[in-house]
């Protein structure tokens, strides 16, 4: 069964309370939480202060997805905040390996994120050092955008250098995952699947994290 990140990004902010225990009741895995700060992307969601006062509440693992420059800066800062996952992007990290390491002596998972552009091969020589690696499968900034195909053989490259490499590195997917995509995903190895749009759009929330939990079967 793969495993589902509800994405906070696409909750009802006013109601935010009832968006996390309705994911704490649901049988998601994680909650992906979106920090873009107008300048890796071209859009502005939150920063530590509103995962803190998630944490308070949230029962499952955060896995915070850094949209920003310099994500290095603010490893020490996001632990602080309740993170149990870090992803930083390739695209904003010079050194990359440096930071995998800065992420997991502060006690988090230390995530890769690949914009649809960036091949997976720019990853070969340190994945045994990844605990996960994100494709993006929108171009990251916004909810609710179109699934890039291309994503599917990246995963399953992805997939086939963890394997060769012997690391147990996962692979999330994150962005346009709908229930129709969802099972052609996890059969090509996608082992975390994020849905923002579609859980918090349907009708009921809970039963769609359900049916997504279901997929590849
Ligand atoms: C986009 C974010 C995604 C976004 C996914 O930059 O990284 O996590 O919330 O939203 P959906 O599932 O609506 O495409
Ligand atoms: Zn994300």
């Amino acid at each position: 069964m793969p495993l589902v990140a509800p994405s906070i990004l696409s909750a009802n902010f006013l109601c935010l309370k009832d968006d996390i225990e309705m994911i704490n009741n649901s049988e998601a895995d994680w909650f992906h939480i979106d920090v873009m700060d107008g300048r890796f992307v071209p859009n502005i969601s939150f920063g530590m202060p509103i995962i803190k006062a998630m944490k308070k509440l949230g029962k499952k693992t955060f896995d915070v997805h850094l949209m920003i420059v310099e994500p290095e800066k603010y490893f020490e800062d996001f632990k602080n905040a309740g993170a149990d996952i870090l992803t930083v992007h390739y695209e904003a990290s010079t050194h990359l390996h440096r930071s995998l390491q800065a992420i997991k002596a502060l006690g988090m998972q230390a995530g890769v994120s690949l914009n649809p552009h960036t091949p997976v091969s720019v990853l070969e020589d340190v994945i045994k050092d990844i605990d996960l690696v994100l494709i993006m499968s929108v171009n990251p900034g916004f909810g609710g955008q179109k699934f890039i195909s291309q994503a599917i053989n990246k995963v399953k490259k992805l997939k086939a250098m963890i394997t060769e490499a012997g690391a147990d590195t996962l692979i999330e997917i994150d962005g346009g995952v709908t229930l129709e995509n969802a099972g052609e995903l996890v059969a090509a190895g996608v082992d975390v699947l994020v849905a923002g749009n579609t859980v918090f759009s349907s009708q009921d929330p809970a039963d769609t994290i359900k049916k997504l939990k279901q997929a590849g079967k």
